[in-house]
Order: structure tokens, then sequence, then C-alpha cells
């Protein structure tokens, strides 16, 4: 099964729990969103491999550790996950930024895809696949299989909120895949929708209804 690491942090409580509340507006909406996706990348990144290498400060010679493996990718499911790149991208300039666009259809709840970029050299890089809400799991899972058929073999999945049924589903389907939520939050309603989440992320972003 997937490790699952909810951030107890209390920098990301505080701030998802500003993003929940529906007096925050999509100004506010997008820093916050943006710092939490750079909370989080601190803790999900907490494994890279690194290597002792030698070099000279102005006083002295020494070993010191830099960061060493694979090159890391993001790869945002469009729309709501655009909100995630800038804040990963504080820490990780380097880092290729791929899309995927997915939608969810309103009568099928299924995810859509409308398009895909991604770096042409994916297979050799550990993938960023991020997306505030992880509601039935849909999306994805199905963005993940889609990584995967593009060549992607190391992915970690980075949420704000999650359900409890969506960490089920993707945990299920993609046990290979760790997943880092903000929260995990009970249920969903009837139209798949997190409950209490914060709503449609990606119309509180960009200010759409
Ligand atoms: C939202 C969200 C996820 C998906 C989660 O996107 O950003 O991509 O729903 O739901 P799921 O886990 O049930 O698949 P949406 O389809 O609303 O598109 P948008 O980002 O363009 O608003
Ligand atoms: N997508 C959202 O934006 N919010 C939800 O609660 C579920 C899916």
């Amino acid at each position: 099964m997937s490790k699952v690491v909810v951030m107890d942090h209390p920098l990301i409580q505080h701030k998802i729990t500003k993003i929940r509340d529906k007096r925050t507006g999509a100004k506010e909406f997008r820093e916050l969103v943006n710092e939490i996706a750079m909370l989080m990348t601190y803790e999900a990144t907490r494994d890279l491999q690194l290597e002792e290498i030698e070099i000279e400060t102005p006083v002295a010679k020494t070993k010191a550790m830099i960061l060493t493996g694979k090159k890391l990718g993001i790869v945002p499911i469009l729309r709501a996950g655009l909100g995630m790149v800038d804040g990963i991208l504080e820490l990780i300039p380097v880092a290729k930024v791929g899309h995927i666009g997915l939608y969810r259809d309103p009568e099928t709840l299924l995810p859509v895809e409308y398009y895909c970029k991604l770096p042409n050299d994916i297979s050799e890089r550990e993938i960023l696949l991020v997306d505030p809400m992880l509601a039935t799991g849909g999306s994805a899972v199905a963005a993940i299989n889609f990584l995967k058929e593009k060549g992607a073999k190391k992915i970690r999945f980075l949420c704000l909120i999650a359900s409890k049924k969506g960490v089920e589903t993707l945990s299920a389907a993609c046990p290979d895949v760790d997943i880092y939520a903000g929260v995990v939050d009970e249920v969903l309603n009837d139209h798949a929708y997190i409950l209490p989440g914060l709503g449609d992320a990606g119309d509180r972003l960009f200010g759409t209804k």
C-alpha cells in the first residue's frame, strides 16, 4: 500500500483553515495554496538522495552534502494543480514542469483528459504530481496511469485536502505512489465534493463559478 503522510505541522494546519474559510478571497487563497504547497514539498522531499563532495570555503577545505540522484519534475493536474506550482518552484527552481489537463464530467464524475505536455526525459525524473483536491481519487489515478504510460517510474502525489475514500482508492490502485496530504476529511457529498473541504478549488483559485 502507499505510504500516506498527513501533514501535522501547525503552519500547514493554520493555512488550511484559512483556505477552507469561504470568506477568503481569490488573491489570499492563491497565496495560501502556494505557501502550503511549498511547506508540503519540504516534507515530501525529505528522503531525496544526497552525496558527499569536497568543497573549499573561504577559510578551509571541507566535505559537504549536495543533492544527487534523479532530477525532479512537477506535474500539476489542470486547472487547480496550477495553484501549487509556484510554491514548489520556490524550493526546487530547476524542476521541469509538465501539465495534464483533466476535468470531472459533472454527470459521470469520471475524469476526462483534454491536455498533456510533459518533459521528454520524464522517465529519468522523480515526479511530484500535484492537485489541491483528492475527492473520489479518479483524477489522480487517471493522471498517474497516464504518467506511467509515458514512462514515469517514481511518482509522489501531493494534495492539500484528501477524502478518506480518495486516499483508499489511490492507495489501492497505485500502491507504489506515496501520498502527501495536508489533511484528510471524512466524507464526500452526493456531487463528490469533499466535506467540509473548501468548495471547488479551481473556482476559488481563479475566481470563476
Ligand atoms: C477537481 C480537483 C481534482 C478533481 C478531484 O478538479 O482539482 O482534479 O476535481 O476530484 P476526483 O478525486 O473525484 O477526481 P475539477 O475536475 O473540478 O477541474 P478544475 O481543476 O478544472 O476545476
Ligand atoms: N474538486 C474540488 O475542487 N473540490 C472538491 O471538494 C472535490 C473535487
